[in-house]
């Protein structure tokens, strides 16, 4: 009796457990596919671009030349004058500040009987130069000379002193006129860490200014232009918009640091650099050489938006410098140049080709508008002094473009009192956009997929301009881009697209980092002089940009939103252009998960694909050496009866798409 006892109430413990097991593993997810909730704006996935960790120069910006104009505040930083025959005087360095205040510096080299070994100029470069075998080099300068008895030798050379490309320029040109003169080498061998080194044979004197080095396979091959690899990443995530220049690096440390757009247009030896903001902002991540050249200026990156099909969203200083360093204001009464530069801006770029400012973008090969809807009036600044600013920007620009959308400030945090005085101002104010950042841990990510579900629907829509989870605090070395940081922000992000019609905009930040050269951390992509690849954070970006269809429709669990409960988040969408329904469903859970997604409100295909972006280990990162150690995988899984029934695997986003039948 006792043996019958036990082997029932084995049986019994076995089919309750397997019975609860099968139970706890089958979620069913419903989707109405025919209860529109809100349109998904096209602006809803975009991109910041900064220039932090060398992300401009040294970065997208191809220049291999560092201090080319030898404008940074230590005149020869990156170059060393070396040779058998150097004479103090040799090599002087000019000002001419009266005739030339944009670029007044320049070299003087003087050379008697000079040939190998003489007197040479090298050139660092940005932590080196990034040569690639057989790729053509564009070498120029601008020279004065009186009489043409010199010869400029070009070698690049690697670690080990070994030339690996070499060309050679003859300047031809005399007087006391500037000339500029170029020629093309090709490399040898590839090198991360090469340096331009120039030698000079021959009798003279000549004065030698932008010394330039750039490779053919820019993006696009424009001469002068970006880093092809680092764009292409950019157009592979399709973003939306494209934000601009910051950041920081708008507000600059004090207004004279601030970034002024006017000064970053026209032929590139007027445009005046200025020390980047970032250089030693932070004491353990000190680059005392990062300055922006501006060879990466607002045309280039109006034209940069065009190109990769993003809208432009430019942000300009509010009349305040950063408020984390000196908190210097202009005074109101003093504002009307800093009102004026917004107002310009918009004729710069919408305007007809017989405008002032319309008229600079033709003559700089754009005469077609570069149609501007929107703008942003200052970057992490608050209190009452932004709101005073901001009013008189708000007045100025309105009464001129009435179509042009504004985005506003809302201080550096997501809560907090300055959070809360702006965000009850600005929607006093009727803000066309909030832009609200959040740097935090991944669990605040977490528990706030659903911060946007009691925002108001009507009134100022959200721009998420700035986020990253941050898998030690903000500002730390110590945070990675590992899969925990992605995943995280990919349940934040279903919250963010469940809440369309409140929110239109958001782009992770910041955007590039250089091994070398970067101060801040965790960033999207990562690169060296020759690689770039997309973290973990990425591919998150990339999938939910790629996946973003046109309207939001209910997708529920035990019939409420998806926003936590067992470990899930989600959000579903239909795409008008391709008629399809788009799931998101992220599994935060180390369990794997079995799903029914029973689709109501619409006829479906048998078929369905899915992209799943997943690692066991939550501290998994992508790196130069497995770049696609977290990267997307995509299956094909048939539909029965209009259900998909599918295992999520543990810790997972998943982006389905089924065809409408
Ligand atoms: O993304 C890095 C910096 O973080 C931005 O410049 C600033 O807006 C924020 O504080």
């Amino acid at each position: 009796m006792k043996k019958k006892l036990f082997v029932f109430s084995a049986v019994f413990i076995l089919s309750i457990l397997c019975f609860s097991t099968s139970y706890a593993q089958t979620k069913v997810f419903k989707v109405q596919a025919n209860q529109i909730k809100a349109e998904i704006q096209p602006t809803m996935w975009g991109i910041f671009f900064e220039d932090i960790n060398m992300g401009a120069d040294g970065g997208i910006y191809a220049e291999l030349v560092k201090n080319r104009s030898f404008e940074f505040y230590t005149p020869l930083m990156g170059w060393t004058v070396s040779g058998k025959s150097v004479k103090e005087g040799d090599v002087l360095v000019l000002n001419r500040k009266e005739i030339n205040t944009a670029n007044p510096r320049y070299i003087q080299v003087n050379v008697n009987n000079a040939d190998k070994g003489s007197i040479s100029l090298t050139n660092e470069g940005f932590r080196g130069m990034g040569i690639k075998k057989g790729l053509r080099y564009d070498f120029s300068v601008m020279y004065r000379q009186k009489t043409a008895h010199l010869k400029l030798h070009l070698e690049l050379v690697n670690p080990k002193g070994e030339i690996i490309g070499t060309g050679l320029l003859i300047p031809t040109e005399t007087g006391s006129d500037w000339h500029k003169q170029a020629v093309s080498f090709n490399a040898t061998a590839t090198e991360q860490k090469a340096k331009l080194n120039i030698w000079f044979e021959g009798n003279g004197m000549i004065d030698l200014d932008m010394i330039s080095l750039f490779p053919e396979d820019t993006w696009k091959r424009r001469p002068g232009g970006m880093r092809a690899d680092m764009i292409q990443l950019l157009a592979d995530m399709k973003p939306g918009f494209i934000r601009f220049p910051g950041g920081c690096i708008v507000e600059g440390r004090d207004l004279a640091n601030r970034y002024q757009w006017k000064k970053t247009i026209g032929p590139i030896e007027q445009r005046q650099l200025i020390m980047n903001r970032w250089n030693t902002e932070f004491a353990n991540k000190q680059t005392p050489d990062y300055f922006q050249t501006f060879g990466l200026g607002f045309f280039e990156y109006f034209q940069l938006a065009e190109d990769i099909g993003a809208e432009p969203l430019p942000i300009l200083n509010a009349g305040m410098a950063c408020q984390f360093n000196s908190a210097e204001v202009v005074a109101l009464d003093e504002l009307d140049p800093y009102v004026q530069d917004a107002l310009d801006l918009i004729e710069f770029a919408n305007g007809g080709v017989n405008t002032r400012w319309g008229k600079v973008r033709a003559d700089m090969g754009h005469p077609k508008p570069f149609n501007l809807k929107m703008m942003g009036v200052g970057n992490e600044n608050w209190g009452p002094q932004y709101l005073e600013r901001l009013r008189i920007f708000t007045k100025a620009i309105k009464a001129k473009y009435p179509n042009i959308k504004l985005v506003n400030s809302s201080g550096t945090d997501p809560n907090g009192d300055r959070f809360d005085y702006l965000n009850t101002a600005l929607r006093k104010m009727n803000a066309d956009l909030i832009d609200e950042h959040y740097y935090r841990r991944p669990e605040w990510f977490l528990e706030n997929a659903n911060r946007y579900d009691n925002y108001p629907r009507n009134g100022s829509k959200i721009f998420a301009g700035e986020y990253a989870a941050q898998s030690d605090k903000t500002v730390s070395v110590n945070n990675k881009n590992n899969w925990k940081t992605a995943m995280s922000e990919a349940a934040f992000m279903t919250g963010l697209e469940r809440n369309a019609d409140v929110v239109s905009m958001a782009s992770y930040a910041p955007l590039f980092a250089h091994v070398d050269g970067w101060q801040w951390t965790p960033d999207l992509i990562w690169v060296d002089n020759l690689r770039s690849y997309g973290t973990t954070d990425y591919q998150v970006q990339k999938l939910f940009s790629t996946n973003k269809g046109t309207q939001e429709v209910p997708i529920l669990l035990d019939n409420k939103a998806v926003e936590g409960k067992d470990g899930f988040y989600a959000c579903a969408a239909l795409d008008k252009a391709t008629n399809e329904i788009i799931l998101k469903v992220v599994n935060t859970s180390a369990k794997a998960q079995n799903a029914d997604f029973v689709i109501d409100g619409a006829k479906l295909k048998a078929k369905a694909n899915i992209t799943v972006l997943t690692n066991e280990n939550l501290e998994q990162v992508n790196s130069f050496d497995n770049p696609s150690a977290v990267s997307p995988k995509i299956q094909e899984v048939d539909l029965r009866n209009q259900k998909l029934q599918f295992e999520l695997k543990p810790y997972s986003l998943n982006v389905i798409r089924i065809k409408k039948a």
